[in-house]
């Protein structure tokens, strides 16, 4: 199974679990990234591009170490705020509400993590967290010595 289809997957799951449209919008007019669960599941599924280092023992642990910390029974209120908003699938909703996206995804801390696996980074992190998620400036220098353009 390619990572595209893991991600694509784990998507689908989140969607899966729950598409309903909330009765009431609950839109955040200070959100200062506002972009939408629609528009950020259509960025998604456009990458990323299937690449060998994704094979790599290396790289298949960092990917369980993200997950670990994002999306599992011990991650942060932050992370589980935006699980909740992805699995009430209103495409309306902004994934950054309550700045609970940046906090999850974004922090200092994971961004530190990201950077330090080159294929992890270009291949899964910047494309699926940083510009999908409306935090492109961290996709380039000053925030990173990769370059995702090649
Ligand atoms: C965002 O914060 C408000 C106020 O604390 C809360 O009512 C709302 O449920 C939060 N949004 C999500 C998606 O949890």
């Amino acid at each position: 199974m390619s990572l595209k289809t893991f991600l694509v997957l784990i998507v689908l799951t989140f969607v899966g679990a729950g598409v309903y449209f909330t009765q009431s919008q609950n839109i955040d007019l200070t959100n200062l990234v506002p972009v939408t669960l629609k528009q950020y599941e259509q960025c998604i599924a456009s990458y990323p591009p299937a690449h060998s280092c994704m094979q790599s023992k290396e790289f298949q642990e960092y990917l369980q170490a993200f997950f670990e910390i994002t999306m599992s029974g011990r991650s942060s209120d932050d992370c589980n705020q935006v699980i909740r908003i992805i699995n009430k699938g209103n495409p309306d909703a902004y994934i950054n509400e309550n700045n609970s996206f940046y906090n999850c995804y974004v922090n200092d801390y994971i961004r530190k993590f990201a950077n330090t696996n080159e294929c992890f980074f270009k291949l899964f992190y910047a494309p699926n967290y940083l510009i999908c998620g409306g935090f492109d400036i961290y996709a380039y220098p000053p925030y990173t010595s990769f370059n995702i353009n090649n």
